[in-house]
C-alpha cells in the first residue's frame, strides 16, 4: 500500500521568554499543517498544554480523512457517500485494515476466514451465565474480548497477528449476539458459515432453535450501512485509547477492549442510546421541543441535546446526512412509523435555526439518526453501542496495526502542568 509521506515545508518561529526557537512544520497529503513539537521540551525546557487534545496530533496515520469544515469523511481516499452507496461491511474492513480494495479472490478468502473464525470457544459461554440478567452489554462486550486473550495469546508474528485480527472480526458479532441472548433469557443461536456478516449478526440475535428464522433484506441492508458509516472516524476518544494501550505493546485484545470501554460513555458512542432516551423523554413531555432546546442552551441546566455537536465536524456530519434519508426509507421498507422520528426531524429543524447551535456550528451527527433505525430493526437500546462498537472494530484494529507497524512508535505518554501544593513536611497523625 502506498503511503503518502508528509513533507516538512517550512519552519515555525516560537518566541518563549525572548528567545527563538524553529519548529519543523510537517504537512499531510490533504494539506492539512502541523508544528512537530517532538523536540520542543528538549530544547524549550516547555510543553505545550491542550485540554481535551483539540489542537494535538498524535500521531501520522493514512486510514481515515476528515475535513470537518467542509464536512468529508474518506476511508483510504474513497467517499463515504461512495462506500456507503456501493460496498459493504466486509469489504470496507478489508479496506480499512490492509488499505486497499480486495480483489475478488482475496476477498472470498477474507470472507471465508471470517465465517470460519466465527465460534467462539464452548468454554466461553460459562462467562455469559456469570453476568447478572440486567448487566449492559457494553461491559460483557469489553470483559469478553479481553477474556479471548486467554485463548489466543499474543506473538509477533506477522501471521499471527493477522491470524488474532480475523478471529477478533469474526467473533466480535458472536459474543454481541450471546450478550444479548443472555440478557433476554434464550438459548444462544450459533452461527452459520453460509450468511453474510450482518445476516448472520440478525440471525444470531433474532433466530430461535424453535421456529424458522427468515432475515428481512431490508434488515441486512440497513444493518450493513450503518456498520460502515461507523467502521473508523480517526483519532476520536476510542481510538486514541485503542493506540494508548496498544502503545505499551498490549497485545490487540486487551488494547480494543479499553477502546470498547472509552466508547460506551455518552458524550462518545453511548450518544446513540442517550439520544433514544432524550427523544422518549421529549414524547413522554408532549414534545415541547422549544422547552427542551431552552434547556439545552441553559448551562446550569447540565442537559445537552444529544446527538448534536461534534469536535471536529463544524458543518453537517456526512453520516448523519446518509442516515437521515435511510431512517426514512427503512422505516418505510420495515413498515414501522416511529413517533420519534418525527421528533427528532423536528427539533433538528428548531436547532438548526436557533442563533445558539448555529454560532457554535452545532449539527445533527452519526448517532443522532441511527438510534431510530436500530429501534425500528428491532434492536434493543441497550445494544445501540454494542452495534457502533461492531462497526467500529475495523477501525480501531486498522489503526492498532498501523501504530505497531510504524518503525519509531513510541508508547503514549503525555506530559502535564502540575497546579498542587508544592513541597511540605510530613505531618504525623496526632499532629493533623
Ligand atoms: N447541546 C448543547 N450545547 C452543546 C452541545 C450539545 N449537544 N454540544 C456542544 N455544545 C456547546 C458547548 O456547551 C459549548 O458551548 P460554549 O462555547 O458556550 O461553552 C460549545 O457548544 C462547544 O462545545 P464543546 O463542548 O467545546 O465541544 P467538544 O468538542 O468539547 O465536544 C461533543 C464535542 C460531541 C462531546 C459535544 O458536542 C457533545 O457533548 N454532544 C452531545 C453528545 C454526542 O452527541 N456525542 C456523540 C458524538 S459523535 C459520535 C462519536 O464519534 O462519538
Amino acid at each position: 500500500m502506498d503511503t503518502v509521506k508528509t513533507t516538512l515545508t517550512e519552519t515555525a518561529t516560537l518566541i518563549l521568554k525572548g528567545k527563538e526557537y524553529e519548529l519543523p512544520v510537517t504537512t499531510g497529503s490533504e494539506g492539512e499543517v502541523g508544528i512537530d513539537i517532538t523536540k520542543l521540551r528538549n530544547i524549550t525546557g516547555a510543553i505545550t498544554l491542550d485540554n481535551g487534545y483539540g489542537n494535538t496530533g498524535s500521531c501520522e496515520s493514512a486510514i481515515t480523512f476528515i475535513d470537518g469544515e467542509k464536512g468529508i469523511l474518506r476511508y483510504r481516499g474513497y467517499p463515504i457517500e461512495e462506500l456507503a452507496g456501493k460496498s459493504n461491511f466486509v469489504e470496507v474492513c478489508y479496506l480499512l485494515i490492509f488499505g486497499y480494495l480486495p480483489t475478488k479472490p482475496v476477498l472470498n478468502e477474507f470472507i471465508y476466514n471470517l465465517a470460519h473464525h466465527s465460534l467462539i470457544h464452548e468454554d466461553m459461554k460459562k462467562f455469559f451465565e456469570g453476568y447478572s440478567a440486567n448487566a449492559h452489554p457494553m461491559g460483557i462486550l469489553s470483559s469478553m474480548v479481553n477474556s479471548l486473550s486467554a485463548y489466543y495469546p499474543e506473538s509477533d508474528y506477522k501471521a499471527d497477528v493477522e491470524l488474532n485480527i480475523i478471529r477478533l472480526l469474526a467473533k466480535l458479532k458472536t459474543i454481541a449476539a450471546f450478550s444479548y441472548k443472555k440478557s433476554i433469557g434464550q438459548p444462544y443461536i450459533y452461527p452459520k458459515d453460509d450468511l453474510s456478516f450482518s445476516a448472520d449478526l440478525l440471525h444470531m440475535m433474532f433466530a430461535v432453535p424453535s421456529e424458522p428464522y427468515e432475515i428481512p433484506k431490508a434488515l441486512e441492508e440497513a444493518l450493513d450501512l450503518l456498520l460502515i458509516l461507523h467502521a473508523d472516524h480517526e483519532q476520536n476518544c476510542s481510538t486514541s485509547t485503542v493506540r494508548m494501550v496498544g502503545s505499551s505493546e498490549a497485545n490487540l485484545f486487551a488494547s480494543i477492549s479499553a477502546g470498547i470501554s472509552a466508547l460506551w460513555g455518552r458524550l462518545h458512542g453511548g450518544a446513540n442510546q442517550a439520544v433514544i432516551t432524550m427523544l422518549e423523554q421529549i414524547h413522554k413531555d408532549g414534545g415541547d421541543y422549544k422547552k427542551f432546546i431552552n434547556l439545552a442552551k441553559d448551562k446550569e441546566s447540565k442537559f445537552k441535546l444529544m446527538g448534536f455537536g461534534h469536535r471536529v465536524y463544524k458543518n453537517f456530519d456526512p453520516r448523519a446526512t446518509i442516515l437521515k434519508t435511510a431512517a426514512d426509507r427503512v422505516l418505510n421498507e420495515l413498515g414501522v412509523k416511529d413517533p420519534l422520528l418525527d421528533i427528532a426531524k423536528n427539533l433538528e429543524e428548531i436547532a438548526l435555526k436557533d442563533p445558539f447551535f448555529v454560532e457554535r456550528k452545532l449539527y445533527p451527527n452519526v448517532d443522532f439518526y441511527s438510534g431510530i433505525i436500530y429501534r425500528a430493526m428491532g434492536i434493543p437500546t441497550d445494544m445501540f453501542t454494542v452495534m457502533f462498537a461492531l462497526g467500529r472494530l475495523p477501525g480501531w484494529i486498522a489503526q492498532w496495526k498501523e501504530m505497531r507497524e510504524t518503525p519509531g512508535a513510541r508508547i503514549y505518554r503525555p506530559r502535564q502542568i502540575y497546579i498542587g501544593e508544592t513541597q511540605r513536611p510530613y505531618v504525623p497523625l496526632d499532629k493533623r
